[in-house]
């Protein structure tokens, strides 16, 4: 089955960080015939030099966030219809920092990644508990409440346990795959890991069961380690 790895670059990059990587990033996966699905999620900005400079190559674009507004007055927000003129396939919908930063609630999220859909883009939306919650038990429950305001139609889901992000620890495979299994049994998704991915633990992610890829935040700005996360996927 075709592995997703999907770089979230959040709010870092830059031009000539899309000029650095992307070429490398294309070069190797026609050089491994990648089977995976690499997707790039630069900020809005940078969406139509990424794009650019992935034209001919097997990688796919995405945005990281989406107005669940058509159009309109709504000063600071992109809608589905303009991230897919800039060529975009994809797109992260609720993911933990902006349930956090920016407040966004289930409804919202909901609300987003139903946008993307009439807007003819994938959501990739993101679910996972943090450190509080999993340490009371309830970590399954969480995803279970985030889960059940989804849409229907085509799109993928991203655990990512918040208290995994950014801070090099992830769940042992057990964990990662029970929680797997667990989300699996209630959506008809491809179900992706996120949470301190990297070059040397990818290989090992990709290969527990109910894993359909990884979200990488932090080592998806390096080459280095972006290009040996593709090269643990084709393993
Ligand atoms: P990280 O972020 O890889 O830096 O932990 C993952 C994410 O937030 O999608």
């Amino acid at each position: 089955m075709t592995k997703y790895i999907v770089g979230n670059w959040k709010m870092n990059g830059s031009q000539a960080l899309a000029g650095a990587l992307v070429p490398r990033v294309a070069s190797l996966a026609a050089q491994v015939g990648s089977k995976a699905e690499i997707v790039l999620c630069p900020p809005a900005p940078l969406l139509p030099e990424v794009g650019r400079r992935m034209q001919g190559s097997f990688l796919a674009l995405g945005a990281q966030d989406v107005s669940p507004h058509k159009d309109g007055a709504y000063t600071g927000d992109v809608s589905a219809a303009m991230l897919k003129e800039a060529g975009c396939r994809y797109v992260i919908v609720g993911h933990s920092e902006r349930r956090q930063y920016h407040a966004e609630s289930d409804v919202l999220v909901k609300a987003k990644a139903e946008a993307a859909l009439a807007g003819g883009l994938i959501p990739i939306v993101c679910i996972g508990e943090t450190l509080a919650q999993r340490e009371a038990g309830q970590a399954k429950e969480v995803v279970k409440t985030q889960l059940a305001s989804l849409p229907g139609g085509q799109f993928l889901l991203a655990y990512e346990p918040v208290w995994a992000i950014g801070t090099g620890r992830t769940p042992t495979l057990s964990d990662i795959a029970e929680m797997h299994a667990h989300i699996g049994a209630m959506v008809k998704a491809g179900v992706l890991y996120g949470g301190s991915v990297k070059a040397a633990n990818a290989a090992d992610i990709l290969q527990t069961p109910g894993v359909a890829g990884v979200l990488v935040g932090g080592a998806s700005v390096n080459a280095e380690e972006f290009c040996g996360i593709i090269a643990a996927s084709e393993g």
